[in-house]
């Protein structure tokens, strides 16, 4: 038997072989509605006000960056074998408040479009990141079912070597940050008591990493295990959600089912590019250009938008990385644009992956970025473009990609009401006070 590091260390590439090929079926109840709230806000229970917003920043940058290098894995590895659970927890993170067990407990984890794999930390653990909820405890819930290793679930799944009484799940991040544990079966339950039986989740007995207060992870990808497959007979294929500002102490929600539908005036729509296991997970856009300033895009003549030649599905649109990634030649132009329209005083970036960074200072100001996805312009929040990463240092939140993973982060999708269609096949946009919503 290897030593631990050296088992996670060859891990790598046996995660991504790892497969879970299941059925669900569950009883149709309706839509659901529950909170996401920022996990900065005052209403989060990680709220921790003796963390500064740098370090905050940039554990969420390490995360973002990591999320990057585990792409660039999955991206080289022949297609055809589909994944568990590649995720990127962030501190600069949204968070998701659901209910797990009999009686239901609350858990409060990190609502991940780009992974599918929901798992919560539980006792007794071996290893646990410290958590500002109580540990799930499986023996005090009576609905707690470990799925056995000859289940379908399981054997479906090629499942870990290790697989002893029940099946073992294992979860690896890009920056070396881990979950193992039991895959079960458990109770979910929403807000106004709206729950879901039989749903597969990891129960995580040895999980190590910067996953900060949170308990875990909730899995929103394209994938069979994600929330949005197993829950399909009720979420039908949509959800939304609405991310507030960061410096916001707002609670807002996210939505599945018909109340998730995203549409009227206002709605700019963009077409989600379908992709085969493993990259079923990511919810691929086609980014064209961006531009800055709003009058080029008033004037609407293309040739001044600095658009590549369309690559469809050049981009994740993804609400657990914080910062977007573009590719190289679009990011260089952005910045060559931004040069010439930001003012202030320059100074030398703090550090990767940021390039240009200004003085943080009265006279500072940039002019509005705008996102051209394939028939839809995103003008990006003023909030989220610059963002303060060192005391007096502004930075631009768009970064270039060094490999060939592009991600469109959430600081990027404040202030939207953002809908996924899945049947559809089309992601809707719609301006929104996400800290006020109607
Ligand atoms: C739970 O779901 C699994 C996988 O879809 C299925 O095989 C099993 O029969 C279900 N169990 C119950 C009690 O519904
Ligand atoms: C976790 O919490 C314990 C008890 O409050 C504390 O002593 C420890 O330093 C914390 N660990 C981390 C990594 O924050
Ligand atoms: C989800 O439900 C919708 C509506 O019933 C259906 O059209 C779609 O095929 C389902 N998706 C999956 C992956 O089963
Ligand atoms: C959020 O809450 C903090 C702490 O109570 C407060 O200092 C800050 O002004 C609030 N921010 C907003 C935008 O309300
Ligand atoms: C383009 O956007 C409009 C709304 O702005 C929408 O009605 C239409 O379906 C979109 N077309 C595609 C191909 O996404």
């Amino acid at each position: 038997m290897p030593s631990y590091h050296k088992y996670m260390s060859t891990f790598l590439c046996s995660i991504l072989l790892y497969s879970l090929c299941l059925t669900y079926s569950v009883e149709s109840t309706g839509d659901l509605t529950f909170d996401f709230i920022h996990r900065d806000s005052r209403h989060s229970p990680s709220y921790d006000p003796s963390i500064t917003r740098f370090q905050r920043l940039r554990q969420a940058v390490d995360r973002s960056l990591s999320r990057k290098s585990l792409l660039t894995a999955l991206r080289s590895k022949s297609s055809g074998e589909s994944i568990t659970a590649p995720i990127i927890p962030s501190d600069y993170e949204y968070l998701m408040k659901i209910k797990i067990g009999t009686p239901p407990a609350e858990q409060v984890a990190i609502a991940d479009t780009g992974s599918d794999l929901t798992w919560t930390q539980c006792k007794p653990c071996t290893e646990c990141f410290n958590q500002s909820l109580p540990l799930f405890d499986p023996s005090q819930s009576s609905s707690y079912r470990p799925v056995p290793c000859d289940s379908p679930q399981c054997t479906e799944s090629g499942s870990s070597p290790s697989c002893g009484d029940a099946c073992q799940y294992h979860v690896l991040y890009g920056d070396g940050s881990y979950s193992v544990g039991e895959l079960a079966t458990e109770i979910l339950t929403f807000d106004g008591d709206v729950s879901f039986p039989n749903f597969s989740f990891g129960c995580g007995f040895n999980n190590v990493g910067s996953f900060s207060d949170g308990s875990g992870i909730v899995g929103l990808g394209g994938g069979s295990i994600s929330i949005v497959n197993q829950l399909n007979d009720s979420v039908g294929g949509k959800f939304s959600y609405c991310l507030p500002l960061q410096d916001s102490n707002a609670t807002s929600k996210i939505s599945f089912g018909s109340s998730a539908v995203v549409a009227g005036p206002g709605v700019v729509s963009t077409p989600l590019v379908k992709k085969s296991p493993p990259e079923d997970t990511f919810y691929y856009l086609t980014l064209e250009g961006l531009s800055v300033g709003l009058d080029r895009i008033a004037n609407a003549e293309p040739e001044l938008l600095p658009s590549l030649e369309t690559n469809e599905g050049n981009i994740i649109i993804d609400s657990g990385t914080t910062l977007s990634i573009l590719p190289d030649e679009i990011y260089n132009r952005v910045e060559a644009m931004l040069e010439g329209a930001v003012e202030g005083e320059r100074v030398e970036a703090p550090g990767d992956p940021f390039r240009m960074c200004y003085k943080k200072e009265d006279g500072f100001s940039s002019p509005p970025v705008t996102a051209h996805f394939k028939n839809a312009s995103v003008v990006l929040a003023e909030e989220g473009v610059f963002l303060e990463v060192e005391e007096g240092i502004v930075c631009l939140t768009l970064v270039p990609s060094e490999g060939d993973v592009c991600i469109f982060g959430n600081l990027h999708q404040m202030n939207y009401q953002i809908g996924f269609d899945l049947v559809e096949e089309q992601l809707n946009f719609l301006p929104t006070d996400c800290s006020n919503p109607q």
